[in-house]
């Protein structure tokens, strides 16, 4: 039984990667608050109420151990949590459009609908409404038609309030973030909401970091924002291509540029190219925003920082097939991470899946290990049985193999013990570090033709 002292009442449709973080930093804050996570996927809240989260994510165990069953709860009775909730976030999933107008960039907003319709169903009382998904600007324009259609019912008020954590670092992000962000109507009732929720937020982020806006400005500042992150990594991405026909290094490069002040040296990293499951999608929802806005050269623009993340993938596996006598049948190749960045078992679009299916369209066959993404690796590469093996151990992934991907950049692999697994793989043995995280000139004095990212090869013939 929850405590009927709680002084309000927040549900959060969708407990997804967002969700469940975010809710559990909330309710971690704000004891008085009761926070109710509610998904339609049974296993999904099952996870959420066992010892195993569904999701890995540094920190958040600890969260939801110390607040579960006392202010924080995860259900799938969607109607009651939005029944008797003050505050409603919708966490739902947006991804990009595969089908009919649209398909392959614009968003597709059916979860959100079909979200906005139960809650007009099921409220018998006013309340606010955040939008935390990432949405196509105007979005709170469709939840509010939908939300007030029909007969007079209660009042909704609509808030934006996207989320800016990245996976990996969820829990700081959302305890420190630089800023959090909420655009609501500038009408009586727009601004007493947008202050109820910065009063939430005020429990443990300094008021000066709370920016307030419009709700236009406030949904298109997220696309924005990843797409501006994206642009970075791909502007050093293509650099590296450049630095790889030159002999330049992208890391001293990336180093001196970024000590401009003005360019700032975060978001420079070369590597195999950005994944997860946002940045392509949030800059394919602004190119279509543009197209639909007849702002073809403004599309062009970003469509060139997919582009350039495509070309990044495609060259990392056109190197390793060019260095290794340019063919690649029935060698084994031992790919060194999965998921799309290190912390997280998250693979969402995530360049490793791009690098296999090239290497296996080689004829290649791969041996894939990643601390904590084998079981969702296991499903995106479902089929390829007999071409590739998943290991946990990364001594057992190298044995026998001609070379090492490394395409995440897992501290752990820093740690191995590069001699053994030298002995342990066929010779010549190449390493392609697609993320610069191991010590270059060691592996080369061990033995290995060593192939950095955006830096000169170093090898034995
Ligand atoms: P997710 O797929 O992990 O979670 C979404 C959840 O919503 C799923 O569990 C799904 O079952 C549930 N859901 C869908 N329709 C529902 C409905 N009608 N009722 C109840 N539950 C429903 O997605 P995510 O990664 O948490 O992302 C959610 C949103 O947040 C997206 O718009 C994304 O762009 C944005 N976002 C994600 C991140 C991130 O790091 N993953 C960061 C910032 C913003
Ligand atoms: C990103 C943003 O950083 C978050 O602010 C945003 O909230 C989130 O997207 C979202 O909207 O989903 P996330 O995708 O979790 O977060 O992780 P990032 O740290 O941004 O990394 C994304 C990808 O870029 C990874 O594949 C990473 O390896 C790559 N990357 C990052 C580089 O290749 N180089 C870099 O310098 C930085």
């Amino acid at each position: 039984m929850s405590n009927p002292e709680f002084k309000r009442k927040i549900a959060c449709i969708g407990a997804g990667y967002v969700g469940g973080p975010t809710m559990a930093i909330i309710a971690n804050k704000c004891p008085e608050y009761k926070v109710t996570v509610v998904d339609i996927s049974q296993p999904r809240i099952d996870a959420w109420n066992s010892d195993t989260l569904p999701i890995f994510e540094p920190g958040l165990n600890e969260r939801v151990l110390s607040t579960r069953g006392k202010n924080l709860f995860f259900s799938t009775d969607v109607d009651s949590a939005i029944s008797e909730a003050d505050i409603i976030f919708v966490s739902v999933n947006t991804p990009t459009k595969t089908f009919g107008q649209g398909a392959g960039k614009a968003a597709d907003l059916q979860f959100i609908e079909k979200t906005a319709r139960k809650i007009k169903e099921v409220s018998k009382s006013d309340k606010i409404v955040v939008e935390k998904s990432t949405v196509p600007v105007r979005a709170a324009d469709t939840l509010d038609q939908i939300l007030h259609s029909g007969n007079r019912g209660p009042h909704f008020e609509i808030l934006s309030n996207p989320e800016f954590l990245a996976e990996g670092t969820a829990v700081g992000d959302m305890e420190n973030p630089d800023r959090i962000l909420i655009g609501s109507k500038e009408t009586k009732k727009g601004l007493e909401a947008r202050e109820e929720l910065c009063k939430v937020y005020e429990h443990w982020v300094p008021r000066e970091r709370l920016i307030t806006t419009n709700l236009w400005s406030s949904e298109l500042s997220k696309l924005v924002s990843n797409a501006f992150l994206a642009q970075r990594i791909s502007s050093i991405n293509s650099i590296a291509a450049i630095c790889e026909a030159t002999e330049a290094s992208v890391s001293e490069v990336s180093n001196a540029v970024g000590r401009d002040s003005r360019i700032g040296k975060k978001f420079l990293q070369a590597g195999v190219g950005f994944g997860g499951s946002c940045f392509r999608k949030d800059i394919l929802n602004l190119v279509y925003l543009c197209e639909y806005h007849g702002l073809e050269e403004v599309a062009e623009y970003w469509r060139q920082v997919v582009a350039i993340n495509d070309f990044q993938m495609s060259r990392f596996v056109k190197r390793i097939t060019k260095a290794m006598f340019n063919t690649l049948v029935d060698k084994k190749i031992a790919l060194f991470g999965f998921a799309f960045k290190p912390d997280t078992g998250d693979t969402r679009d995530a360049p490793a899946l791009q690098v296999s299916l090239g290497l296996l369209e080689e004829r290649a066959k791969l041996s894939i290990t990643d601390p904590h993404a084998l079981q969702n690796a296991r499903l995106d590469l479902g089929g390829c049985e007999g071409t590739v093996e998943f290991e946990e151990d990364p001594y057992k992934a190298v044995a026998g193999a001609h070379a090492i991907a490394l395409v995440t950049e897992w501290s752990s692999f820093k740690e191995l013990d590069f001699k053994k697994i030298y002995d342990l793989m066929e010779k010549p043995a190449f390493i392609f570090d697609g993320r610069n995280l191991l010590d270059h000139k060691a592996l080369f004095e061990i033995g290995f033709n060593v192939y950095p990212l955006g830096k000169p090869d170093l090898k034995h013939f």
